[in-house]
């Protein structure tokens, strides 16, 4: 890039020298959601850093962002061609990849549908209005009971370690058709990996930029293949399970769903993209694989944020009672009455910014952004971290303020105002499961907040320093849970 002809009228990206060989590694170092905010303020929206011999473009500012995802959408919506993500799904992740755009977009449209017709289908019986609410209604039911028991056996829990389970027998019902028990095994080891795998595909992984640090024994990556093959070979046991019970006329879960899709394929003679089966039914390991570790690592930092603010945790608790009572199940329908709790979630989301960057882009052709020139196939990270802490939106960022998100006179949700929060992306390549995710991380809270009262061990502060990775954990530890309705311990 900075050999790269400039077109007329077009500007060179501003941005740090970087070193040889090394590039600014050590300028991004082990923060890179800071360390790039800092920078956006010296170069502005657009600007360009060197990770090894490869450059990056960084993207901050809500407008420029919105300029380049959806303005100009088309011209950054690829994946780069990274180390890690070759690993990920054997290489044909649909999140991952580099797919071709028109492989890609069938892809993701295949997933969406896959997606909202299991999530909205029908409820077994009629007191749920979906099967996301008798998922999500029936694991949280089972997680209020597992750390009733734990806390009587253990005095203390790992809020992250028993969340991943419920979130993730939800995400299985829908694509397996079957859960977990909360100590199974096999599952336990893959779901509680995650961290690892988020540390090595984080924006910014100096493996994926350097080639030599390939070559060199890493014990990150060594677990990060090594995470990659199980969780490939646990989806894929599965997989053949389906197939072998697979029946046109009883379609159990996504698995079958996507089965079902290259069978009619292969019968349709109009069909011009050309996509292996295993393509298609591959779909299912990406929908598990971000379908349980955004959504824990969301309600594991909310759990944190009501241990850290303790008068919020109570405010939360009182809506609920008020609202929902304390005698029957939260349900979808009633987010609306709980404008404090949906405020508490957009506060998280923010404040945390989890997914400090999206997954990175890459430009599919040359092409301009604010005046700078950008050429074909540069890495481009997106920072969400900076628009959710970004002074010019934001009335003090760096306090943990749910109430920027009410009404003046508290009693409503601004929309407007939650809106500013990025989380999912935007544009082409926006989250699929958003709404999912959003439902899902509300009615986990409303049931968690309903029956639940927790707190830090005595003489133990809570540590909110987040970990660096493609979602920010908060460091492990031990919390206490106590049950609020007596009448069920
Ligand atoms: C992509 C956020 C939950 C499926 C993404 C991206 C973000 C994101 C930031 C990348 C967007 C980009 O590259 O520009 C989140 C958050 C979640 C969540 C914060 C929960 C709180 C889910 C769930 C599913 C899901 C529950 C599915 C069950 C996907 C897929 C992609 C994606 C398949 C890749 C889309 C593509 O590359 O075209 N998500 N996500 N996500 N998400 Fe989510």
């Amino acid at each position: 890039l900075f050999h790269t002809e400039i077109p007329e009228g077009l500007r060179r990206l501003p941005g740090p020298k970087p070193l040889p060989i090394i590039g600014n590694v050590l300028e991004v170092g082990s923060k890179p959601y800071l360390s790039l905010t800092a920078m956006s303020k010296q170069y502005g929206d657009v600007f360009q850093i060197q990770i090894g011999m490869r450059p990056v473009v960084v993207l901050s500012g809500s407008e420029t962002i919105r300029q380049a995802l959806i303005k100009q959408g088309e011209e950054f919506s690829g994946r780069p061609d990274l180390y890690s993500f070759r690993f990920i799904n054997d290489g044909k992740s649909l999140a991952f990849s580099t797919d071709q755009a028109g492989v890609w977009r069938a892809r993701r449209k295949l997933a969406y549908n896959a997606l909202r017709s299991f999530s909205t289908l029908d409820g077994t019986t009629p007191e749920y209005s979906c099967m996301l609410e008798e998922h999500i209604s029936k694991e949280g039911a089972y997680l209020i009971k597992q750390l009733n028991s734990v806390m009587k056996d253990k005095g203390s829990f790992d809020p992250f370690r028993y969340i991943v389970v419920s979130v993730a027998n939800v995400i299985c019902g829908m694509c397996f058709g079957r859960r977990y028990d909360h100590s199974d095994q096999e599952l336990l080891s893959l779901v509680n990996l995650s961290d690892e795998f988020g540390q090595v595909v984080g924006s910014g992984n100096p493996a994926d930029f350097i080639p030599i640090l390939q070559f060199l024994p890493s014990k990150t990556m060594k677990n990060f293949v090594s995470i990659n093959d199980r969780f490939n070979k646990f989806v894929k046991k599965i997989v053949i399970e389906h197939y072998v019970t697979y029946d046109k006329d009883n379609i159990r879960d996504i698995t079958d769903s996507l089965i079902d899709h290259c069978e009619d394929r292969k019968l349709d003679e109009n069909c011009n993209i050309q996509m292996s089966d295993e393509k298609i039914v591959g779909i299912v390991n990406d929908l598990f694989g971000a379908g349980f570790d955004t959504i824990s690592t969301a309600l594991s930092w909310s759990v944190m944020y009501m241990v850290a603010y303790p008068e919020v945790q109570e405010r939360l608790h009182e809506e609920l009672k008020n609202k929902v009572g304390l005698d029957r199940s939260p349900r979808l329908s009633d987010k609306p009455n709980l404008p404090f709790l949906e405020a508490f979630i957009l506060e998280v989301f923010r404040h945390s910014s989890f997914l400090p960057f999206t997954i990175p882009h890459c430009t599919s052709k040359d092409t301009s952004l604010n005046g700078y020139f950008i050429p074909k196939d540069t890495c481009v990270f997106i920072n969400q971290w900076q628009i959710n802490h970004d002074p010019k939106l934001w009335k003090d960022p760096s306090s943990f303020i749910p109430d920027r998100f009410l009404s003046a006179d508290g009693t409503e949700l601004n929309k407007l105002e939650g809106e500013k929060v990025m989380a999912f992306g935007m544009g082409k390549r926006r989250c699929i499961g958003e709404v999912i995710a959003r439902n899902e991380v509300y009615l986990f809270l409303a049931i968690i907040v309903q029956k639940l009262l927790f707190d830090s061990m005595p003489g133990q502060l809570v540590d909110m320093t987040p970990e660096y990775g493609l979602t920010m954990k908060s460091k492990r530890c031990h919390l206490r849970a106590t049950m609020r309705v007596k009448s069920e311990q």
